[in-house]
């Protein structure tokens, strides 16, 4: 999607700090609805888990009413890439979820999106969620100051294409801020050393969405809701993340949905 945006503001270390509050509660919300993902439970009442968690805590859930989102939560169920609607859909054992969640806290966004496994599920798209995380950090280790962004967008297409997954085109990683969404644009494919300029107090959401099919995705007549072509299983994660000096500084988290889960391994 091509987000209404305009330029690359970096932040001072003071507004990193302040965004640290959002991410942090953004990741909180994720850990708290991931405590409810189960087979029988709606995605309607994930979002409305999250949305009183989030208003709970004094912050604001960002997706709701933006350009017309009608949720707390984008909601990705098996085949849908990105921006579902929280619905009436019963998880059903077998399924994967992604949830991603907007929060602003204090001025500042946060962003971030885990997908669960609902119940057992099979063992291609186990390693489907595995490896779509792990390009997620791919990408992270990448984001180096005086790197480019294509530095970030081709470490993550190379480690899934090397696992014959492909990468979705249309949707992208942005930077983050005041608004949800500010250039840069990240895309989760690309050639090393094209792209902006990665400089110290650049805030940005990395986030890989990958298929186990091909490459192609349908967006939903309602201008939203976006599936892959061939309906075969996508996967997506997401950290905030800032660029300093010395490297990146990742200020969401997933340990409070992998606690949650009972996975030790952070
Ligand atoms: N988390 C989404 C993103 O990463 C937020 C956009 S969804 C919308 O860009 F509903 F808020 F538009
Ligand atoms: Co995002």
């Amino acid at each position: 999607t091509r987000w209404q945006i305009d330029m690359i503001y970096l932040k001072t270390a003071e507004e990193i700090e302040i965004m640290k509050g959002a991410c942090d509660l953004v990741s909180r919300t994720l850990g708290e609805v991931a405590r409810w993902v189960a087979p029988g439970v709606t995605t309607l009442k994930l979002d409305t888990i999250a949305r009183e968690f989030i208003l709970d805590n004094g912050g604001k859930p960002s997706c709701l009413g933006y350009q017309g989102f009608p949720g707390t939560l984008c909601v990705e169920v098996n085949e849908t890439v990105v921006h579902g609607f929280p619905s009436a859909y019963v998880l059903q054992e077998g399924d994967i979820v992604g949830l991603d969640c907007v929060v602003e806290l204090n001025g500042y966004h946060g962003d971030s999106c885990y997908t669960f496994a609902v119940g057992e599920i099979s063992e291609a798209t186990a390693r489907l969620l595995k490896v779509t995380k792990e390009s997620l950090y791919k990408g992270i280790e990448a984001a180096k100051a005086g790197k480019r962004i294509g530095d970030i967008s081709n470490a993550v297409q190379t480690f899934c294409e090397r696992q014959g997954y492909s990468v979705v085109r249309e949707m992208c990683g942005h930077g983050i801020g005041k608004s949800m969404h500010e250039d840069p644009e990240v895309p989760n494919y690309g050639r090393c050393g094209i792209g902006p300029l990665l400089k110290p107090g650049m805030v940005i959401a990395i986030e890989p969405m990958i298929n186990l099919g091909s490459k192609n995705i349908v967006i939903g007549g309602d201008g939203w809701q976006c599936r892959t072509k061939d309906r075969k299983p996508s996967a997506h994660y997401e950290h905030t993340i800032a660029i300093h000096e010395n490297g990146p500084e990742i200020l969401t988290t997933f340990r409070y949905v992998e606690e949650a889960l009972g996975i030790t391994e952070a």
